[in-house]
């Protein structure tokens, strides 16, 4: 629904009409039952006013039909408006399949973006037009929240939890981005610019950086050789650890008999307080790494081991081509 009135946020996202349909049923139901009641009650006031001091009113008996008609309308009303709401929110939700991850960490007071090819940015993001765009995020201190207005998307970032946004951006243009939690002095400043690019600008621009940005998985790997993970974790299973191959997404049971299943949560909670979930079989060898890693190494070292389970999701969510390129470099690494 296109809106030109000066005040409203510009439209940019496939959600945006969706929230404001609902935003303007609201108004409208909202106007429409305030003229609505304050008519009737200036009406009745003149045309029932008191005309002499010995009129007196009639008794008031109970009305079936009457209590049935004004329960059954706001009834039907407020569940128009719950499963209507409930619709938007769960498709605000749910990333499409298709979405491309990107990652963002807050801290007071900057919004520190990563792109999937590694590139990173500070308080501004660049996207392509046209293209589903999940946004993990992360607070490195207090709560924070990305509030994209003209997308109608916002999300608190939390301390310790992984929260994710996603929106399509259908025009080209800059756009604001702000913290909408307030985080402390410089809450306010907390915010920026979103930049949606046309695709092949998009590419262009990423190409641009390219010489300095180094892609997520090669980054934790690297990381993962200096920590020395791959002592306890090898490829096998006779190792200290569990093997991190082909783990993500599947679930495991834990020596208290619980079942966890291993996604990007649980990776962070066994890298930064090991001894919280230990698998089946194992013993707490794991010395944690609270406070030593920072929030991006931990997305790089979550990059890396998801990495190392190739699913036919990943295939899916990945774009054909460059699908192919990983599967050929993986192909060379094993023949390395
Ligand atoms: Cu961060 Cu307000």
């Amino acid at each position: 629904m296109p809106l030109d009135f000066p005040l409203f946020p510009e439209a940019a996202s496939t959600m945006a009409g969706q929230v404001d349909a609902i935003y303007l049923f609201l108004v409208a139901l909202s106007a429409f039952f305030s003229i609505l009641i304050a008519g009737a009650v200036v009406y009745c006031a003149v045309r029932y006013r008191r005309r002499s001091d010995d009129e007196i009113g009639s008794n008031l008996h109970g009305s079936l039909l009457l209590e049935i008609v004004w329960s059954a309308i706001p009834l039907a009303i407020v569940l128009v408006l719950f499963f209507w709401g409930a619709k938007v929110f769960f498709a605000q939700s749910r990333p499409p399949a298709d979405a491309i991850e990107y990652t963002a960490i807050g801290k007071q007071w900057m919004w520190k973006f990563q792109h999937p090819d590694g590139q990173r940015e500070i308080n501004t993001l660049h996207v392509p037009k046209g293209q589903p765009i999940v946004i993990k995020a992360i607070s490195q201190d207090v709560i924070h929240s990305l509030y994209f207005p003209a997308f109608r998307v916002k999300k608190d970032v939390i301390p310790g939890r992984y929260t994710t946004v996603w929106f399509e951006a259908t025009k080209t243009g800059s756009f604001h981005l702000f913290c909408a939690e307030f985080c402390g002095a410089e809450h306010s400043l907390m915010g920026g610019q979103v930049v949606v690019l046309e695709p092949e600008d998009y590419e262009r621009w990423l190409a641009g950086g390219a010489a300095t940005a180094q892609a997520p998985e090669e980054a934790g790997r690297q990381l993962f050789d200096q920590l020395a993970c791959g002592t306890c974790h090898g490829e096998g299973d006779g190792g200290r650890g569990p093997s991190l191959h082909d783990i993500y997404g599947e679930e495991v049971r834990l020596v208290d008999g619980r079942t966890v299943t291993i996604d990007d949560q649980y990776l962070r909670e066994s890298i930064l307080t090991p001894a919280e979930k230990i698998v089946d079989g194992y013993s707490p060898l794991m010395p944690t790494y609270q406070g030593q890693i920072s929030e991006e190494n931990v997305f790089k070292l979550i990059t890396y081991i998801k990495s190392l389970s190739p699913s036919p999701e990943d295939a899916a969510e990945a774009n054909p081509a460059e699908n192919a390129a990983s599967a050929a470099d993986e192909a060379t690494e094993e023949t390395l």
